[in-house]
């Protein structure tokens, strides 16, 4: 009995403890990411129209504006991959990312930019 008491007050406090780091980790990481801009301002129009909204509030579920972990297992896939995800919609995302006039070569750069590897 005594050791089931243990066991359930040890539970409460993973449970309890894990949750409000991670709470503060998405948050910051919501913050960081919209002070983020691509340094093309062609590219940071498109941007701010289509991805920003979406991409900079954790709620939506996307990976947010570079949060580097979070994109590491989308950029795994290659890049083709996301383009493709990009362009045909991806589970929340809608096609095109609400950006009906860009080219191929814009989604590649706003993905880079997004993921933290240029920009
Ligand atoms: C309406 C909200 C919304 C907009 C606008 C949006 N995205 Fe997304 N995006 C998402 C969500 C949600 C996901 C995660 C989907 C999932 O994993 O189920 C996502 C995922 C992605 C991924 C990863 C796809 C994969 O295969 O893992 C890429 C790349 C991406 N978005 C690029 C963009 C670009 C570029 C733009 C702007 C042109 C954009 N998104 C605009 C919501 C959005």
């Amino acid at each position: 009995m005594h050791m089931i008491k243990l066991l359930l007050v040890a539970l409460t406090f993973t449970v309890v403890g894990c949750a409000p780091e991670q709470d503060s980790k998405t948050a910051a990481a919501e913050v960081a990411s919209r002070d983020l801009q691509p340094a093309d301002g062609q590219l940071a129009e498109i941007y701010n129209r289509s991805c920003r909204s979406c991409h900079t509030v954790a709620a939506t579920g996307s990976p947010l504006t570079g949060d580097a972990t979070a994109w590491q297992p989308r950029m795994d896939k290659g890049i083709d991959v996301l383009l493709d995800s990009v362009i045909n919609g991806f589970g929340g995302m809608p096609p095109f990312g609400l950006c009906m006039d860009c080219s191929a070569e814009e989604f590649e750069a706003l993905i880079l930019f997004m993921a933290g590897e240029q920009g």
